[in-house]
């Protein structure tokens, strides 16, 4: 999920294409706008979290594109490409590093295990997976 200060910079083009160059195939895209109860959904496993509801709002601020990528070891493979949370921490050339602009503001998220991805593919495209 690109999030969205990503889209307000107008930089969704970049990432796909980089996405694209690094061997993964999209599946489904979708551009969204959440309510703040979709963000409290998604991030649900982060309820207790300090940082909890100021996530949910900035994931609700503005529209956010969703996709379902495809690759041989996709979860992990994406979590190499995108780099750490904290785009400080991040690898050099890793998506975080060259978009994020910090913790929150990250530029992007990726689904931290294959159970997580299918759940987040049905949140964004149910049915998709049946
Ligand atoms: P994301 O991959 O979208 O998953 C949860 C998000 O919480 C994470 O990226 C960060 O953008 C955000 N977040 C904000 N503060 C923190 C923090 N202190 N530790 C981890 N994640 C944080």
């Amino acid at each position: 999920m690109i999030k969205p200060e990503i889209v307000e910079a107008k930089q969704v083009g970049e990432i796909i294409t980089q996405i694209e160059q690094n061997g993964f195939t999209i599946r489904a895209l979708e551009l969204v706008q959440l309510e703040i109860e979709d963000a409290e959904e998604f991030y649900a496993v982060h309820q207790d979290r300090p940082f909890y509801k100021d996530l949910c709002t900035y994931m609700s601020s503005g529209p956010v594109v969703a996709m379902v990528l495809e690759k041989d070891n996709a979860v992990a493979e994406f979590r190499k490409f995108i780099g750490a949370t904290n785009p400080a921490e991040a690898n050099e050339g890793t998506i975080r590093k060259q978009f994020g602009k910090s913790i929150e503001e990250n530029a992007i998220h990726g689904s931290d295990a294959d159970e997580t991805a299918l759940e987040e593919i049905e949140f964004f495209f149910p049915g998709m997976l049946e």
